[in-house]
């Protein structure tokens, strides 16, 4: 039968997240700590209704695909009402499902079906801006009066007219939208549809709270927070100055450094808030989504671990794939992790180009093998499991608003990474039953689940051995790091827990490479992301094919 519909009882390992809490006697608890998580695009995953886009009963149906793969927990990016300007993240209810994605009913059950497998589940809470169809905008632009008029960022012209500051859109163009109803402008860090609430204001975080607490009641086992660094910004509205750095080719926003506008004193604050709300309900776990170097999102935290568990780590997204950056990487974000903290690496998402085309194919095996070896709880974006590829967007079907204001910023294309699930041969891919809301990725025919789960050389094959790998051993799931070398494209470290040590050798260039790694002497390989090398010993010297990484087990 094809993975997908697998049966539950076929997965009936006892999950990572379960022995790594017992390993560390924390009763199964920090379970996020040992845990691989798997972000699921909703509109991309599976289509069970046939109108060309994805939907949560189509989840519930592949969720054995979820299983199949190993992981422990799933997010899944917004379901909510809304009128999609920003595809789901411009949100105009917050307790609700937008019916193009089911029903409230349909969520429980894929609820009840993950835990029934023991996958966890997160949802995407987007707390900057809401829709300018909630009812809280509405009410909010009728007048400098009304019960919601200080819950969004309003402000009067500058004193010579025009819009109060320099703040510009991250979507292009400027962040302030002239209200003629109300006779002021709002502020919109993102389209002018989803305007900033007022994260000052009291009552917007208490209604926000509420939201949290309506979900965890439902059952959910915590958040994604969409771009939790934006939530304040400077309570004098001062100018973001101009960024030096600026290159042709980025979005137009970086003219300016965001000093005004992200990473504000005092968010730390808001997201003590929202981590004292999960800390009602058992288990939980908080991400927060935050492009930032490595010292100030490890701020996240909390001095007292009292903030996010997992502040996302975006460096193999927004740093170059080179040994001696990721080697220096893992130095620094050690380095910079609050004691007792726990790290977290993500190689791709809905905003970014598909790791496969970044990388190319041969990398994306060697880089999956990294996420999934790394000290830190991995994310895997749905598709990267089958090497899926940057999609190719014609013009007229582009739908990503970032891409329509700004077209052709090379690499800020987000339609890329959002094209369909590719399940099988047939002419959808087995995605749906009609053309799918954004163009299937050419080849689709080889590189789909039914193919690969078939084919013991895979990507898919490779993600489903590492991921069992990791299981299996603690010093993966949540042992220590230590780098042996990140020189000549070779990265290597040990993970080590108790007895138990594990070194990983990559070779990051398409040349082979001699590495002399004494530590790893007399080890075993276990997996190798290319030629068949299981069982082989290893000497004082290790040698790697071009884009190969392998497994040693040392002892
Ligand atoms: C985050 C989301 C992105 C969205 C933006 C505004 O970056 O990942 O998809 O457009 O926030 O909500």
């Amino acid at each position: 039968s094809s993975p997908a519909c697998l049966p539950a009882a076929a997965c009936g390992m006892v999950p990572a997240w379960r022995q790594a809490a017992g390993a560390l006697g924390m009763g199964g608890g920090e379970w996020w700590r040992g845990a691989v998580i798997y972000q699921i695009y909703p509109r991309s995953f599976f289509d069970s209704d046939g109108d060309g886009v994805g939907d949560l009963p189509g989840i519930t149906g592949r969720l054995g695909h979820v299983a199949y793969l190993g992981v422990d927990g799933i997010w899944l990016s917004p379901f909510f009402t809304s009128p999609m300007k920003d595809f789901g993240y411009d949100v105009a209810d917050y307790c609700d499902v937008d019916p193009l994605f089911g029903t409230l009913a349909d969520l429980d059950a894929l609820i009840a079906d993950a835990h029934a497998r023991d996958i966890r589940i997160l949802l995407d809470f987007v707390p900057n801006h809401t829709s300018d169809q909630h009812p809280w905008f509405r009410e909010s632009r009728t007048s400098r009066d009304n019960p919601k008029a200080d819950w969004y960022m309003w402000r009067d012209p500058a004193p010579g007219g025009g819009p109060p500051n320099n703040w510009r859109s991250m979507f292009g163009g400027g962040g302030w939208k002239w209200c003629e109803e109300r006779g002021q402008y709002y502020y919109h860090a993102f389209l002018a549809e989803q305007p900033d609430l007022d994260w000052r204001n009291p009552a917007v975080v208490a209604a926000m709270h509420e939201v949290l607490r309506f979900w965890l009641r439902r059952g959910v086992d915590g958040f994604r927070v969409d771009v939790i660094w934006h939530l304040l910004k400077d309570p004098q509205w001062r100018d973001n100055p101009p960024n030096p750095d600026f290159r042709p080719g980025e979005p137009e926003v970086r003219k300016l450094l965001q000093i005004r506008t992200c990473d504000q004193p005092g968010i730390l604050d808001l997201v003590k808030g929202f981590r004292r709300v999960l800390d009602e309900f058992p288990d939980t776990a908080l991400i927060g989504e935050l492009y930032l170097d490595f010292e100030r999102l490890c701020g996240y935290y909390g001095e007292a671990l009292d903030g996010c568990h997992l502040p996302f780590n975006f460096h193999l997204i927004m740093d170059p794939w080179r040994a001696d950056v990721v080697a220096r990487s893992i130095e620094t974000y050690e380095a910079a992790l609050p004691k007792g903290a726990w790290p977290n690496w993500v190689l791709g998402n809905h905003d970014n180009g598909r790791v496969a085309s970044r990388f190319g194919r041969g990398q994306a095996r060697v880089a999956a093998m990294f996420l999934l070896t790394a000290r830190g709880t991995p994310t895997i974006f749905q598709g990267d499991e089958i090497g899926l590829e940057s999609g190719v967007i014609p013009p007229d079907l582009v739908r990503d608003p970032q891409e329509k204001n700004e077209p052709g910023l090379p690499g800020h294309d987000r339609d890329i990474a959002r094209t369909p699930m590719q399940w099988d041969a047939t002419r959808f891919a087995g995605f749906s039953t009609v053309e799918p809301w954004l163009p299937l990725v050419p080849g689709h025919e080889t590189c789909n689940v039914a193919v690969e789960a078939a084919d013991p050389r895979s990507m898919l094959t490779l993600y489903r051995r590492l991921i069992a790998l990791r299981r299996a051993r603690p010093a993966l799931a949540i042992g220590d790091v230590m780098v042996l070398t990140g020189a000549n494209d070779v990265l290597a470290y040990m993970r080590c827990r108790g007895d138990e040590r594990v070194c990983i050798a990559l070779n990051l260039g398409a040349s082979p490479r001699e590495v002399a790694l004494p530590e790893a002497a007399g080890g075993r390989i276990v997996l190798s992301t290319g030629l068949d090398r299981d069982g082989e010993t290893v000497g004082e010297t290790v040698s790697l094919g071009p884009d190969e990484g392998v497994v040693i087990e040392v002892a």
